[in-house]
């Protein structure tokens, strides 16, 4: 076990000492996990971060040149946008064949607005089959697989405290189809809290109040887990990143990897056109011929609202978190062991442990919690990709209980996507007087992911009843 005094006088010279002041009432087990909480915390970068993040709140001035970013429509407006189009979903579909392409999927984070026990990727998502996010996510890597005849491995990003949890719903699953050897999983890294007078935070007596370092944390994740290696052995290229709380997310696109790769950029994005000035999205924008995201909460509001000459939304394009990297470029980033991504401050209220050992949970903010953005790797590349998708086919993401982005909105955004592409196939949706979809309705991701394949799958024949519950696999 580390030598305590050691430990002991290292805290003291970085003014934590406080950290081991229950430590002789431990037993050895909780003094060894402290021990080890201790050790895999980097002070002297916290001392730094105190200063900059903790003392100080970091300037969020946008720069003064900002400008809106070139983006490739949805849907292409002109012959030349469509032969682009065209190539790239070739392209895509190669490059898939090849095996060249990786999926990611982050889910390190702790999902406290949502509140469920347990990782948010357990969660019951769907409309008929209540599959959990995990699945969902898992099947439609597994069906570009069988689409492309080459499978898809998938790297899982898990944090310390879904680590467990989420591998053993996996193997309970059997990886809901995937091969074992292409599923991989690797831990992000945490960080501590920090009260306002620059203490990391003693959660219990014997642990401190660590959270995951972000989604930036995925980049330095991918190299230190190996997974970075993993991939290059394997031959790939090309990494689509997506979340776990975005069930209508096209996990792999052939169109979005494609022009990645004939534009040649480094880290593309996809992006919406926000839905009024103050959407909570961040902004894409451009500044010194770099791509950057102005997250919501730091972008001015006359910015915001600022409209160009034909009077439409200057910074129209928010991001939702669909990425795509080269591996490369993840390497050349993370080839120094960090990644460089600035952190976040957040104020939160984070339950600490008194004087006399006990656990309090204080009703306002006591602390900040640091985390890196993986969009702030965006400026770091030369090369960047921004394409527009489509709100209704692409984005409904599962963050609160209940309200906006909850799994009630989930719900009826799957449902009516699900009736979209039925009646693009030109079957017909019963819809009560307002319109809205009358049947609970799901397809399964081993079925179709696009309204063509669809198409193409379903019998022309299906009759849908009002208030039916259907399932298509
Ligand atoms: P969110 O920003 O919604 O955070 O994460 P969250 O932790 O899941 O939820 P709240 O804010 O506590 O309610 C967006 C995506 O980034 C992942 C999440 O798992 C989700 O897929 N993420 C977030 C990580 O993988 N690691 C983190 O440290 C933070």
């Amino acid at each position: 076990m580390a030598d305590i005094q050691a430990i002991r006088e290292e805290l003291r010279k970085h003014k934590q000492d406080h950290l081991v002041r229950f430590y002789h009432d431990l037993p050895p087990a909780g003094q060894e996990a402290l021990l080890r909480q201790i050790e895999s915390i980097d002070l002297d970068l916290i001392d730094e971060l105190i200063q900059s993040h903790v003392f100080h709140k970091p300037l969020a001035e946008p720069p003064a040149d900002l400008q809106p970013p070139p983006v490739v429509p949805a849907t292409p407006h002109e012959p030349a946008q469509r032969a682009e189009h065209d190539r790239a979903v070739q392209r895509g579909r190669e490059l898939l064949r090849a095996g060249k392409v990786a999926a990611f999927l982050v889910a390190g984070g702790q999902g406290t607005r949502l509140g469920y026990e347990g990782p948010k990727g357990c969660f019951p998502a769907t409309p008929v089959t209540r599959k959990p996010l995990f699945q969902v996510l898992a099947e439609q890597v597994l069906a570009a697989g069988r689409r492309a005849g080459k499978s898809i491995p998938l790297y899982v990003m898990t944090s310390p405290a879904n680590d467990v949890a989420t591998r053993a719903f996996f193997r309970q699953n059997a990886n809901f189809g995937l091969a074992d050897p292409d599923v991989f999983f690797l831990c992000q890294a945490t960080m501590p809290a920090i009260d306002y007078e620059g203490r990391i935070v003693l959660e219990k007596k014997d642990s401190i109040a660590l959270s995951p370092n972000g989604h930036g944390g995925s980049l330095t994740a991918l190299r230190e887990s190996g997974a970075l290696d993993d991939m290059a052995r394997r031959g790939i290229e090309l990494i689509s990143y997506f979340q776990i709380d975005n069930p209508l997310v096209h996990a792999i696109d052939p169109l979005f990897l494609g022009l990645h790769d004939l534009r040649r950029a480094q880290v593309s994005a996809k992006a919406l056109a926000k839905r009024d000035p103050l959407e909570k999205l961040g902004n894409f924008c451009m500044t010194q011929g770099r791509c950057m995201i102005i997250e919501y909460s730091d972008m001015p509001e006359d910015l915001a609202r600022a409209t160009d000459e034909h009077g439409r939304l200057k910074f129209s394009a928010g991001s939702i978190a669909i990425h795509v990297f080269s591996r490369s470029f993840v390497e050349s980033l993370t080839d120094g062991g960090g990644v460089g991504l600035p952190y976040h401050r957040a104020d939160k209220a984070v339950a600490c442990v008194n004087a006399q050992g006990h656990t309090v949970k204080p009703d306002k903010p006591n602390a900040v919690k640091l985390e890196m953005f993986v969009f702030d790797a965006l400026p770091l590349a030369e090369r960047t990709l921004i394409l527009e998708t489509d709100r209704s086919e692409e984005f409904s993401p599962i963050k609160n209980a209940s309200g906006n982005d909850s799994p009630a909105t989930s719900l009826h955004d799957q449902v009516r996507r699900a009736a979209s592409w039925l009646e693009e196939a030109g079957i017909q949706v019963p819809r009560d007087a307002e319109g809205q979809v009358a049947a609970a309705i799901e397809i399964s991701p081993l079925l179709a992911d696009s309204a063509e394949e669809l198409a193409q799958k379903v019998d022309p024949k299906l009759e849908i009843h009002v208030a039916q519950t259907l399932y298509l696999q």
